[in-house]
């Protein structure tokens, strides 16, 4: 009996071994954790629960059956973080560089099953060299399985991607639709073709990380989320990410003690908005000075910094923030600031996160680039993201809210719950003095006559009260009392219900 026991412990340790000691060294040696490893620190401490360990390849081809290693370069499983279940995948490099067979697929398959039928999220780390080559059509429909069941669980179960080490292939696509990806700096790279099929096919010379490395991805192609210096602070920050989700579309978001009362103010929030309205400000001290604790985990930080969008929490519970950024570009609305945001947006209406707006905002970008990139259909991603989220909705005008852009940032008009302005709030069709050289095309001619007509313009219509005496705005609040007038309308509308039309589904314009 005993040798039978001592039989499990060594085939275990053989398992726990990956591609061997070599490998494990080269993997270190690069910066990079183990698989394992990298579940050590992602999850609670002894929470672990491996499945399909032993679970071993079957294939023979160019002579893979004398290269059989268990777990087949992915260990699966479930664990807590916090004390909250989550489902996980790490691929292992070790193994025949993570590459993905059709048992490798069957794995994470299983764990994904689980997930939406337990309504659990998935983490998913990826470092790996995309489809196990020796195995051709299998790994193929391994893909295809794993990639069927990311869209099955969309809107059901959050689901995480951290890319740290190579993702090439067929390894890019079930990341992509996820709910995030992070990255490592430095470490990690995705890309469809790599750096020696792009030299083939377009004749273009460049490295790995030029192509698809944590800068690319956070700052221009808007693939990642969110990158971090190593393994170790972006498996942290993934499980301070994780307090903010709800498990699932079933729940609402979880609610942490804090001891940040509701009631605070911030009597320096009475000066953020300068004199000169045409002066920048930070909004992201407004979101840390409302927010609890003033925590807030940004997510696409590095691109189309003109918007911000990110977690937070009012009394404990997860918000989701959406503000204008005066700081770059003025905050105007562009075609990547309104994907960003119309992105975050629906996440945040699919898994039961309140919607917080903060409005300062010129308007949108003219110009050519912005027409020909599709301005129109990029901006009415936004327009169709705020209006149809049922989730409760409270906005915050702290200065311009200009032209279509005020409509699309979560204005009444498209279902916002309840509107705050600020008394330095200006809502009108646009600026005082583009709106004077249109209507007093003439008078606008001479300098004096100009002025007087832009301020006439600027008393008559930059102020929260013309909106306010019609409804759309439902009060002026004083800037310090914001978090707790926020607070109070989330707390209203904690059982909001809206009745649906029926439609199989929307067509959000893509
Ligand atoms: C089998 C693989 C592998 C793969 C790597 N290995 N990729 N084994 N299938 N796809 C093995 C290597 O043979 C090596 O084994 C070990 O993993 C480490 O690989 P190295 O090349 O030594 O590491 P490194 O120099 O860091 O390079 C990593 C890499 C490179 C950039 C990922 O290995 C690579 O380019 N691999 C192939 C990538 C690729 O073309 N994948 C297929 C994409 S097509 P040993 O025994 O020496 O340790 C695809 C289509 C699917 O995915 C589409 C579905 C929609």
């Amino acid at each position: 009996m005993k040798h039978i026991l001592f039989e499990l412990d060594a085939r275990r340790e053989r398992a726990r071994l990956g591609g061997g000691e070599r490998r494990i060294e080269a993997q270190h040696a690069r910066g990079k954790l183990t698989a394992r490893e990298r579940l050590e620190v992602l999850l609670d401490p002894n929470s672990f629960e491996e499945f399909d360990m032993f679970v071993e390849h079957r294939n023979s081809d160019f002579g893979a059956d004398k290269n059989v290693i268990p777990g087949d370069g992915v260990v699966t499983g479930w664990g807590t973080i916090n004390g909250r279940m989550v489902y996980v995948y790490a691929k292992d490099f070790t193994v025949f560089g993570g590459s993905l067979s059709e048992t490798h697929a069957q794995k994470i398959c299983k764990i994904q099953d689980m997930a939406m039928q337990n309504g659990a999220p998935v983490i998913g780390l990826l470092d790996a060299g995309g489809a196990r080559i020796q195995e051709g059509v299998g790994s193929l429909g391994g893909y295809g399985e794993v990639f069927k069941r990311n869209v099955l669980a969309s809107g059901v179960i959050p689901q995480i991607s951290v890319i740290m080490g190579p993702c090439a292939g067929g390894d890019v696509y079930s990341p992509a639709m996820t709910d995030f990806i992070f990255m490592v700096r430095d470490t990690s790279y995705m890309f469809v073709t790599g750096p020696d099929v792009v030299k083939t096919v377009t004749n273009e010379v460049v490295t790995a990380e030029e192509l698809g490395g944590a800068k690319v991805h956070t700052s221009k192609s808007s693939v990642a989320d969110g990158a971090y210096e190593n393994d170790v602070i972006a498996l942290e920050e993934m499980r301070r990410l994780y307090d903010f989700l709800p498990l699932s579309n079933r729940e609402k978001p979880p609610v942490w003690p804090s001891a940040d009362t509701a009631t605070r103010e911030e009597p320096s929030l009475d000066t953020l908005v300068p004199e000169n309205p045409n002066k920048p400000y930070d909004m992201r001290e407004l979101i840390t000075k409302i927010a609890d604790e003033g925590d807030f985990f940004e997510i696409g930080g590095a691109f189309a910094r003109n918007i911000l969008t990110g977690f937070g929490r009012i009394e404990g519970s997860t918000v989701g923030f959406v503000a204008n950024q005066p700081m770059v570009l003025a905050g105007v609305l562009d075609s990547d600031a309104s994907r960003k945001a119309a992105r975050f947006v629906r996440f945040c209406d699919a898994f039961n996160i309140p919607l917080v707006t903060f409005v300062d905002v010129p308007g949108f970008l003219p110009g050519t680039a912005q027409e020909y990139g599709g301005l129109i259909k990029h901006g009415a991603k936004l327009l169709f993201a705020f209006t149809e989220a049922t989730v409760p909705k409270v906005t915050v005008i702290t200065r311009k809210a200009f032209g279509g852009a005020y409509d699309v940032m979560a204005s009444k008009h498209i279902r916002a719950d309840v509107n705050y302005a600020w008394p330095t709030a200006q809502i009108a069709v646009m600026g005082a003095k583009g709106a004077v050289e249109i209507i007093f095309r003439e008078e606008a001619k001479d300098a004096e006559k100009l002025a007087a007509r832009t301020k006439e313009y600027e008393d008559r219509f930059l102020n929260p009260f013309i909106a306010a005496s019609r409804g759309y705005i439902d009060e002026v609040i004083q800037p310090r009392g914001t978090r707790f007038r926020v607070a109070r309308a989330l707390r209203m509308l904690k059982n909001k219900q809206v009745p649906a039309l029926w439609k199989k589904h929307d067509n959000i314009p893509l």
